[in-house]
């Protein structure tokens, strides 16, 4: 376990994953797709938005807490879909559920998690839960999976539609890693440089596959069979009328991930789904794709007030989730940051990154002059190349 008293941000608790991780899993959490450019792009942006700080304000006393998606929340952020975590710490799903539930704020739960619906369910009951869906060809898979869901009293549905297309990331296929680690001699040597690791991981806990997607395709099931069922079956046509088809079937709450657009953000509405996670998954898929925060005042102008809007990638500080609120998220989801957490330190980790999150957007709302986070709006930001009087869309 790493002395927390150490760890003061995102980028510590990398450093304490590092320590832990082999080197392939680590560029498996890290990486991007072919030149990273998306993920660079993706945390230069948060430069180019300056704050306009008020400061003869009472602020003796304040609020972080927020709502999402229509119920309360301890703080505007939640723990973005993450798959492949039974490779970064054992039970990880579970550690993640354990210290969101604990600090107040949802869980997003991947299709690609190494835990059924039901067992994470049953193991934290009054946690609140969101579900992620990958489409796959087999209706058959996604229905079940979908009504699996629904039984166990997951709140809300997000279906990622930016992962159609396999990504190519250099970094995986020059590693040999897709899911499971190729036995080369390099691999070898790597991860037995990491023994706690081999411990913990491998010969403990063992790596339990998908075992949602399992349940429906039994082609699928064990890590190597998952992950090539994952990459063979993924739903290219899944299009608007099919978003209609699965709002009929899903009762609560449905949101897109993967959209940046402001008129696909309006197809999403009037498809009758709830909300859009802005994203571009972390740079992980299209190369080159605009940053959500970049794409996100003009969403916030078409669809604002009409629509949940939450956004990932990038966000890395508290900083980070008020510059969004201020531009006109509902909330933000961290990604990378909870994968480092928990491979450093499992659900005590992942408690430590949410405290230092919340102390941050705490420190940040003071300085900006507000009590609550409902008082953020743009007039707290300077946008890139615009003038204080002209504060327009376009970073
Ligand atoms: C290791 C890893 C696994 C991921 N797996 C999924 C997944 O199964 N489903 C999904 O919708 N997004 C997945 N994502 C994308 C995240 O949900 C999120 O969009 C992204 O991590 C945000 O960027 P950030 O990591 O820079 O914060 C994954 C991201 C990482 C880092």
């Amino acid at each position: 376990m790493p002395n927390f008293a150490k760890i003061h941000n995102a980028e510590d608790l990398r450093r304490a994953a590092a320590a832990y991780l082999p080197a392939p899993i680590l560029d498996f959490i890290d990486g991007g797709a072919e030149d990273e450019t998306s993920v660079r792009n993706n945390r230069a942006v948060f430069e180019r938005v300056r704050f306009r700080p008020r400061t003869l304000v009472d602020v003796e006393t304040r609020s972080i807490a927020a709502t999402l998606l229509g119920k309360p929340a301890a703080a505007p952020i939640g723990i973005a879909p993450m798959g492949g975590l039974s490779n970064f710490a054992p039970a990880a799903e579970l550690a993640m559920a354990r210290a969101c539930e604990a600090a107040g704020i949802p869980y997003c739960l991947s299709t690609a998690a190494g835990i059924s619906i039901e067992d994470l369910r049953r193991a934290v009951p009054g946690a609140r839960l969101w579900y992620q869906l990958y489409v796959f060809q087999d209706d058959a898979v996604n229905d079940g999976i979908v009504r699996r869901a629904q039984d166990a009293g997951y709140d809300a549905m997000i279906v990622t539609t930016d992962t159609h297309m396999g990504p190519k990331r250099e970094r995986d296929r020059r590693n040999g890693f897709a899911l499971t680690l190729e036995r080369s001699p390099r691999n070898v040597a790597r991860v037995l440089a990491r023994p706690r690791w081999v411990w913990d991981v491998l010969i403990r806990a063992g790596l339990p596959g998908m075992p949602n997607l399992a349940a429906h395709a039994p082609e699928a099931t064990g890590n190597l069979a998952a992950t090539k069922y994952f990459i063979a079956n993924r739903r290219r046509a899944f299009d608007v009328a099919q978003l209609r088809a699965l709002r009929r079937v899903w009762k609560g709450k449905l949101l897109v991930k993967g959209v940046l657009r402001a008129d696909e953000a309006v197809q999403v509405l009037e498809a009758g789904a709830d909300g859009i996670v802005m994203s571009n998954h972390g740079g992980r898929n299209l190369d080159g794709a605009a940053a959500p925060l970049q794409m996100l005042p003009e969403v916030a102008d078409a669809v604002g007030g009409r629509m949940h809007v939450l956004i990932d990638s990038g966000f890395r500080r508290g900083t980070d989730i008020v510059k969004a609120l201020a531009l006109g998220a509902e909330g933000v989801l961290l990604g990378r940051p909870a994968a480092y957490a928990v491979a450093a330190g499992g659900e005590a980790g992942v408690a430590h990154l949410i405290g230092l999150t919340k102390d941050e957007i705490d420190r940040t709302l003071g300085y900006l002059g507000c009590t609550t986070v409902d008082q953020l709006g743009r007039d707290h930001v300077l946008l890139d190349h615009a003038s204080p009087g002209r504060n327009e869309p376009g970073l």
